[in-house]
């Protein structure tokens, strides 16, 4: 049976204000799919970089985006098994979760347990899983270790910066503003520089002389190559995005200055592997239900995505901010 829901749709690249509701029919799922009616729908930086033409897109003809949501089983295709009608669930996957309802391949999707509410899951799968990988696969961080995280007061970031607490290692920050600052301190950060009002490059050498062992930097072209001066001897540099603009001026020698290690990781690479990603969901819940990381979140509807992208973009949120149908 098919059935009418809507979704926030672009028809073409641009800026916040292409994305329009758009009426949705959907298909009864098909073999090994579920249909989830969404609750709540996690908003991401990777959203505006798929709306903006920046990541191409797999329909050149209509873009939904959304990459994390949360919901219950409306109805369960062939060979689905493990999981049944009404079941609470999440999923994180690139694009199509802007919409009141979708099919996906129940290969994604894990039960949420008891304790964590529909907000919380649809701002954890895709950001929470990040800060997963970036703390304990893509560099394995041991306590005690000297590590320098950007944008800390962000969506991945106050969760990064709960989780390294959580890992006995006292992360330094940068973050835009004195808010900002305030917020990222009250999540884990043992320092925070404002790097809009000085050069994070000497403030982070005043902190830490000798240089850190890990920096993350998701901001990209405005700091990577000042990111890469902040390591000491041997440290790693892991980029994972760009929120400020494509890093174009990277050179391999580059990594020379420091014998430095340089990863550039993508969530959807561990999130592949099914059992990383169920592994890896239990140990976030875990953290979450022991009260050991804590999200805060901001509700929208899903018709305002346009005002929520062009605020992400704005550089004027914090935390996560999550779409409700
Ligand atoms: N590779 C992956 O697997 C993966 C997964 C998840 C997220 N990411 C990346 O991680 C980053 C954080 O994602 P998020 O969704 O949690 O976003 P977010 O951190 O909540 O928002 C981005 C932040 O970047 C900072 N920023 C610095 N320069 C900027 C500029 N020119 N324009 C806009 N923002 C700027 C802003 O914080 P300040 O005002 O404090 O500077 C802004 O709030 C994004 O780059 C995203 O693409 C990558």
């Amino acid at each position: 049976m098919l059935q009418n829901h809507y979704a926030m749709a672009a028809a073409k690249a641009g800026g916040p204000d292409v994305l329009l509701r758009t009426e949705l029919v959907l298909a009864t799922p098909g073999p090994g799919e579920v249909q989830i009616e969404h609750r709540a729908i996690g908003v991401n930086f990777i959203d505006c970089y798929f709306r903006s033409g920046l990541y191409p897109w797999p329909d050149p003809q209509l873009l939904i985006p959304g990459a994390e949501a949360s919901g219950v089983i409306a109805a369960t295709g062939p060979g689905v098994t493990g999981l049944k009608e009404g079941d609470r669930v999440a999923y994180t996957l690139p694009n199509n979760a802007y919409a009141s309802a979708r099919n996906i391949a129940s290969a994604h999707v894990v039960k949420l347990p008891d304790g964590i509410s529909f907000e919380v899951a649809a701002s954890v799968m895709l950001k929470g899983l990040t800060a997963r990988y970036l703390l304990k696969d893509s560099y394995v961080l041991h306590p005690g270790q000297k590590v320098l995280f950007h944008a800390a007061a962000g969506g991945v970031g106050l969760i990064a910066g709960q989780w390294m607490t959580a890992l006995r290692v006292e992360p330094v920050g940068t973050a835009g503003g004195p808010d900002k600052c305030r917020i990222a301190k009250a999540h884990g950060y043992a320092d925070v520089i404002d790097y809009r009002a000085e050069d994070f490059l000497e403030a982070a050498r005043r902190l830490e002389p000798t240089g850190y062992h890990v920096v993350y930097d998701s901001v990209g072209k405005d700091t990577l190559l000042k990111s890469l001066k902040c390591l000491r001897l041997h440290g790693a540099l892991v980029n994972f995005g760009q929120s400020s603009g494509a890093v174009s001026d990277f050179r391999v020698s580059d990594l020379a200055a420091g014998s430095f290690h340089l990863t550039r990781p993508v969530l959807f690479h561990f999130t592949s592997d099914r059992s990383w990603l169920v592994r890896a969901a239990e140990e976030l819940f875990g953290l979450i239900l022991e009260g050991r990381i804590d999200v805060q979140t901001r509700r929208a509807s899903l018709t305002d995505a346009a005002q929520v992208h062009a605020d992400l973009e704005g550089r004027k949120t914090t935390g996560s901010t999550v779409l409700i149908p």
